[in-house]
């Protein structure tokens, strides 16, 4: 759900790099094999310490020699650094153990804190299997001056990760699962955003935004947004914008929706138009399974753990969602 764990982690690093902690950050979408893993990293965590260019290739190949580091430059003439890892297979469990070793050699060195955020960490199962999560455990358990934050967006798998028993990050850590914005906070900022660009947003309007996009920041700042854009020179925006916008933002992602559609069975696409018109609420009392003639309890159970799995929909305080409430929303158009 995107409720802003990226942009939290982003600011929570920024204020401890302030207070003098060496902050490091990897988002796990960006990486596909160990190898690639063991590199961003590695340049990650350079990065942190040193803020020339040649003090970054010079504080990789000192560290890790195995990993070679080229430095390219861009046509607009940036610089950038990328990271080949090691060319032996059977020494690169160790060149990854050095890697994730690390931090806490640096932080003991120059005696400060690090902080490590690493994103969308479910990821980590689909680039380097047990064996990755397995010996990040083993080598951060022991790291005294080195802290880090797991963030991820797939409920389910984190969950998994971090609760079951038999997993090497059970109980590695404080698990949180990050709630919404407060709502007055929320409506005050845009309120805010607005008013600053020279726009006056009436109570029903934002009433209206916050409720169809179920106050997720990604959703809401989506909505306000296409508002802005669509009400052109208008200085007043009163509650009638806010249909047409989301009308708009449904119908430019209808492609992406109908492929999405296609590629359900019959059964989920009626539990889908189900929920959709309904909420989602007690979906396996017979209340709901009658008046949405949806056939037993269990085939809905079924469904919906699929459709979980398919992270089409989400479970939330123990209601099912769409986890993109704006295919929520395209469904209902099209069942009604
Ligand atoms: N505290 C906040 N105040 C204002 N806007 C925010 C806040 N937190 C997040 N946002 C906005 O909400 C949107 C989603 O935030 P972000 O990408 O951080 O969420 P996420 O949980 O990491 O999402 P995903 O699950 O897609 O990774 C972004 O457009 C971001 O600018
Ligand atoms: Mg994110």
């Amino acid at each position: 759900m995107r409720y802003g764990k990226t942009s939290l982690a982003a600011n929570a690093l920024e204020r401890l790099k302030r207070r003098n902690v060496f902050t490091a950050y990897l988002d796990f979408y960006d990486v596909t094999t160990l190898e690639q893993f063991a590199a961003h990293y590695a340049r990650a965590i350079a990065r942190a310490c040193e803020t020339k260019t040649e003090a970054v290739i010079h504080f990789i190949r000192d560290l890790i020699p195995s990993l070679r580091p080229n430095v390219t430059i861009n046509p607009e003439g940036e610089v950038s650094i990328t990271v080949e890892a090691a060319p032996k297979k059977s020494e690169f469990s160790l060149v990854l153990k050095d890697v994730l070793e690390i931090p806490q050699k640096v932080a003991e060195k120059k005696k400060r804190r690090f902080a490590v955020v690493f994103d969308e960490f479910q990821e980590v199962r689909t680039v380097g299997g047990e064996t990755l999560e397995k010996m990040m455990r083993a080598v951060f358990q022991r790291q005294k001056d080195v802290g880090y934050l797991f963030a991820g967006s797939k409920r389910h798998l984190m969950s998994d990760m971090v609760l079951n028993k038999n997993k090497p990050f059970y109980k590695m850590g404080k698990v949180v699962f990050l709630g919404k914005i407060p709502l007055k906070d929320l409506r005050d900022f845009i309120a805010i955003k607005f008013e600053v660009s020279g726009k006056n947003i009436k109570a029903e309007a934002l009433d209206d935004i916050l409720r169809l996009s179920c106050a997720i920041p990604y959703h809401t700042f989506h909505l306000c947004h296409e508002i802005w854009n669509d009400c052109a020179g208008g200085q007043i925006i009163g509650a009638g914008a806010v249909a047409p916008a989301l009308e708009n933002i449904i119908v430019s992602l209808s492609p992406i929706y109908l492929s999405s559609w296609d590629a359900l069975t019959l059964a989920q696409r009626h539990l889908l138009q189900a929920i959709a018109i309904s909420g989602g609420m007690d979906l396996f009392s017979k209340d709901f399974i009658n008046t949405h003639c949806l056939g037993s309890a269990s085939s809905v159970q079924k469904s919906v753990k699929l459709l979980i799995n398919k992270e089409v929909l989400e479970k939330e305080n123990g209601n099912c969602q769409f986890a993109d409430i704006w295919f929520g929303e395209w469904v209902k158009k099209r069942a009604v």
